[in-house]
């Protein structure tokens, strides 16, 4: 077993090497490069993160492991390769795709993700979950961002491999991904892990910020520091960082993230039009209901005077409809 953990990891070395043999050599990669230059990334981090190209062929990568001896019904195994029904051939599963390899927390490569360099579906082709890769362990580029995590003791979270790497280009090298917006349990363990302070920074649509909520939720507790980052409707960090610059991103999103119950708070107005008697009593009682959440009573308390100043509203009648709002879901 562990002999054929071997062999699959060398299989995958392998193909990350010729990969990015492939798109740093003209003649094969100048599609790729073309792209990976018009979206603005350097030599070093196509370098760092191993970045890839699949030329536009069906065995190029199927032809390479044939002659190089690779076990390839193990490679189909883990969804490298795949298997034609008709002639049992095997065949490439990337093609005219950018590669990223993803890497284990020891940086070894441990499956791909392939975008297209146009518009059709699916834009990331993902390896599917194997003995080797389990998505929900990894967070993508966690080998190159730790030291920063460790020194910094913080760490940011965002969604995508483009975030990660364009963070890491603008010098936000603590950057990691949970490759798309479920955070899972072992990642969110990961993360508190290694650093007190965590600051979720995940695209900024309705999807991102719902799974922002979710996993500030399970990052919390511990005496951890979650924060999440907000940035203007629609921009993911990549997006933002190439529209106003790496020192902008710094300042105006990482070093303005707010706790979670202030963001969560600036999200429950913009739901209520809070010039509306109505919809001002709805407001507070979604905070109240969100501050039972919070398990710190000091923490509880700053946010209960902050409501109270702004809707002159006596603390005590704060905590009483707290209380009975509490006592109500009991
Ligand atoms: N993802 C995935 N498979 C998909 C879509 C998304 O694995 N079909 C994961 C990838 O890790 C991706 C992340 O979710 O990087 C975030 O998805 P999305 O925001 O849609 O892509 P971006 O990272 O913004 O990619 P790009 O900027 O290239 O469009
Ligand atoms: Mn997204
Ligand atoms: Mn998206
Ligand atoms: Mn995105
Ligand atoms: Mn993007």
């Amino acid at each position: 077993n562990d002999q054929k953990r071997k062999q699959l990891i060398d299989g995958l070395e392998l193909l990350t090497k010729f990969y990015h043999y492939l798109l740093t050599t003209a003649k094969y990669g100048s599609p790729g490069m073309h792209y990976l230059e018009n979206r603005g990334f350097n030599a070093e981090m196509i370098k760092q993160f191993r970045m890839g190209y699949a030329i536009n062929s069906w065995d190029a990568v199927t032809h390479l492991l044939q002659k190089r001896g690779v076990n390839l019904e193990q490679l189909e195994r883990v969804g490298l390769i795949a298997k034609r029904g008709f002639d049992n051939k095997y065949f490439d599963r990337f093609r005219n795709r950018i590669i990223f390899p993803i890497f284990n927390m020891r940086g070894q490569t441990v499956a791909f993700g392939g975008r297209t360099l146009g518009d059709d579906k699916p834009k990331y082709l993902n390896t599917p979950e194997s003995e080797i890769f389990h998505k929900g362990n990894i967070l993508y580029g966690y080998h190159l961002a730790r030291q920063s995590i460790r020194k910094k003791s913080q760490a940011v979270l965002l969604e995508g491999y483009v975030d990660v790497i364009r963070a890491h280009q603008a010098g936000v090298t603590c950057s990691v991904a949970s490759m798309g917006t479920s955070l899972t349990e072992a990642q969110a363990a990961a993360l508190t892990r290694m650093a007190d302070t965590i600051i979720i920074c995940y695209d900024s649509d309705t999807a991102g910020i719902e799974a922002s909520f979710r996993a500030a939720e399970m990052l919390q507790g511990n005496g951890k520091i979650i924060k999440i980052a907000n940035m203007p409707e629609g921009l993911d960090p990549d997006d933002y960082i190439r529209k106003f610059g790496g020192e902008r991103f710094k300042s105006d999103v990482i070093g303005a993230s707010q706790t979670l119950m202030t963001f969560k708070m600036a999200y429950l107005r913009r739901k209520r039009n809070l010039s509306d008697e109505g919809d001002r009593l709805l407001y507070i009682e979604d905070v109240l209901r969100e501050l039972t959440k919070l398990d710190r009573a000091v923490e509880r308390d700053h946010y209960l005077r902050l409501l109270s100043e702004e809707f002159s509203i006596s603390l005590e009648s704060l905590k009483k409809q707290q209380y009975q709002m509490y006592t109500r879901v009991q």
